[in-house]
């Protein structure tokens, strides 16, 4: 991943110029920039893009069902999740793709995916990570939940090595992805998570969730059990804890 790379200074969103480009391009394009002036969340959110932090899309060709394409997000999670962790940072990853450090948000991706009939033509895999930023970068109405590596760690960090060790990391596990029944990542996954067994919410665009997380499918679906003891399986949603 990354032999081709095209850099901006600055762009709407990575994942436009990404989808823009994929088509023609081989997979494991990168698109990444300085800033994005429209960089965006899941769920129609806006996702704030300043000057020191990682805003980037790869462009995979997997061949997959389009109902598999979500395992792409969890293995996004955990490699990010693992280099951070590398760096000594005891880094989590709440469902479905939020990677977290003390309960705040330092990375969220973003994956978008064309398909025909339910072949998957290619998934732009996008990702931001607030690596160099202070907090007071981060706009206020976001700030609560969100840190950088930078504060968490003290110091200023090398966006061209993390970048490359998150490639190296994010290759190993697409490798493993195409070769490995998807359990085993699932399984590492897990691990890492600290959604499972916790009281949450979740919203989606039509209705609100409550009960205890109690696991994950294999197509990345979280599992609730609510209060009457019955379980529900939601693909996607805003996730938020009970309790911190
Ligand atoms: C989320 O947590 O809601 C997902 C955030 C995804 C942000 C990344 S930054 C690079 C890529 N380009 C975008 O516009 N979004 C993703």
């Amino acid at each position: 991943l990354g032999k081709k790379i095209h850099y901006f200074e600055e762009v709407t969103s990575t994942n436009n110029t990404a989808k823009e480009i994929a088509a023609s391009e081989e997979e494991g394009t990168l698109v990444i920039a300085e800033v994005q002036k429209g960089g965006r969340g899941r769920m129609g959110r806006e996702w704030v893009s300043p000057h020191g932090g990682i805003w980037m899309s790869v462009i995979l060709k997997p061949g997959i069902p389009l109902r598999h394409a979500s395992r792409l997000t969890l293995i996004a999670g955990l490699a990010v999740a693992n280099v951070i962790r590398n760096m000594g940072l005891d880094a989590s990853i709440k469902w479905p793709n939020d990677v977290r450090i003390n309960g705040k948000k330092v990375c969220g991706i973003l994956t978008e995916a064309k398909a025909e009939v339910d072949r998957v033509d290619y998934v732009v895999l996008g990702i931001g990570i607030n690596v160099n930023m202070d907090l007071k970068d981060i706009p206020e109405s976001f700030r609560a939940g969100s840190t950088t590596l930078k504060v968490e760690l003290g110091r200023h960090i090398k966006r061209v090595s993390f970048l490359q060790d998150l490639l190296f990391e994010l290759e190993q596990q697409y490798i493993n992805f195409k070769i490995r029944p998807f359990s085993h990542i699932l399984n590492e996954w897990l691990a890492l998570s600290d959604t499972i067994g916790r009281e949450v919410k979740v919203t989606t665009p039509s209705r609100i969730i409550e009960g205890k997380a109690v696991g994950i499918t294999p197509d990345g679906a979280l599992v609730i059990k609510k209060a009457d003891d019955t379980k529900e399986e939601i693909i996607a949603g805003r996730c938020i804890y009970a309790r911190p």
